[in-house]
């Protein structure tokens, strides 16, 4: 069956692998995409999904997002990850479309209210947007489909952070606007570093990529050269987590993870500042934050040789055309 997605993203890398892989897979329709800032500047970003747009003849809207936090002062865009622009080495070409004229909390919002109970929100970066909508039009809990955010982090698998010893980038961009939907009573499913950070695209798999995918591939693989840098020099990884791409997966093929159910909090300060905590247990306390939340979904574990085998068929499917 075919899922309606909108993918809200900080294009990014990553955010990149992802959006090709939405617009390839034949049970997904990206009917929009909502940008906001994190790995790029809102105008950076927003031009980046502009110009993959228009590169690959896309259908989907592309609407403007949030330029910095609800609350907390802006970090600043991850240069050292994405590039100066957000594409690594890769400079986007001339950008002849516009983007849909509504901010994408409206954005949003209308298209979620014209399809009762068909949308699947996708989240690959800070989730100010979703939580400017909520805002605007709480009665959104009860019109999606469900929500898969790519973010957080909660220890499982010996994974706790990647931008401070305890938080993730995606939740410590905005750590209130997370904690916000994270609590709101919609079916949510958070994919976050616990599986992300078990799954890795190799040097050698991007080869392969390049080489058997067609145009997408190369582009693939041009566009990861910063990124792998980045892992090799920081990390010592020869290739690259598998963060955004993981939500798209979800979305495609569920039982590749396994979810843990409990509500989910933020910590919005200090220095665990976009730390996400769930409780999974049903012992009583005399003072709990997590009591009348809505039971959220987490992922604990991931078919990792599963998902790489997916990603891989979908492009070199898409990408066979293009020669
Ligand atoms: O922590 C990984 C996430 O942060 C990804 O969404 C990446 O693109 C950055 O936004
Ligand atoms: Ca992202």
């Amino acid at each position: 069956m075919t899922s309606k997605i909108i993918l809200d993203t900080d294009p990014g890398i990553d955010d990149a692998m992802a959006i090709l892989f939405a617009e390839a897979h034949p049970d997904i329709d990206l009917v929009g995409i909502t940008t906001v800032f994190g790995n790029a500047t809102i105008e950076n970003g927003t031009r980046n999904a502009l110009w993959l747009k228009q590169k690959y003849g896309m259908r989907a809207d592309v609407a403007m997002g949030a330029a910095a936090p609800l609350v907390r002062e802006p970090v600043g865009p991850t240069t050292v990850v994405h590039g100066p622009s957000g594409l690594g080495d890769v400079a986007a070409g001339e950008v002849t479309l516009a983007p849909d004229p509504r901010p994408a909390w409206q954005y949003l919002v209308e298209t979620v209210q014209a399809n009762p109970g068909e949308i699947t929100l996708v989240t690959i970066g800070p989730l100010t947007n979703l939580a400017l909508a909520l805002a605007h039009a709480p009665e959104i809990v009860t019109q999606v489909k469900q929500v898969v955010v790519m973010g957080g982090a909660f220890g499982v698998n010996g994974h706790r952070g990647n931008v401070t010893p305890y938080a993730e980038a995606n939740i410590h961009d905005d750590p209130e606007a997370a904690d916000r939907v994270f609590t709101a009573p919609w079916p949510l499913v958070i994919i976050g570093l616990d599986v992300t950070q078990q799954s890795f695209f190799s040097g050698a798999y991007l080869d392969a990529l390049r080489d058997e995918a067609g145009e997408p591939g190369r582009f693939l693989w041009d566009v990861s050269r910063f990124y792998l840098r980045f892992y090799s020099e920081r990390i010592g990884l020869d290739g690259c987590h598998v963060h955004d791409p993981s939500a798209i997966a979800y979305v495609i093929d569920p039982t590749l993870f396994t979810l843990r159910e409990g509500p989910v909090r933020v910590v919005t300060d200090g220095p665990a500042i976009g730390h996400t905590l769930q409780k999974f247990d049903d012992r009583r306390h005399p003072h709990d934050g997590w009591a009348g939340c809505p039971a959220q979904r987490v992922g604990v574990a991931v078919r990792d040789q599963a998902l790489l085998a997916l990603y891989r068929d979908t492009l070199v499917a898409w990408g066979k055309g293009s020669d």
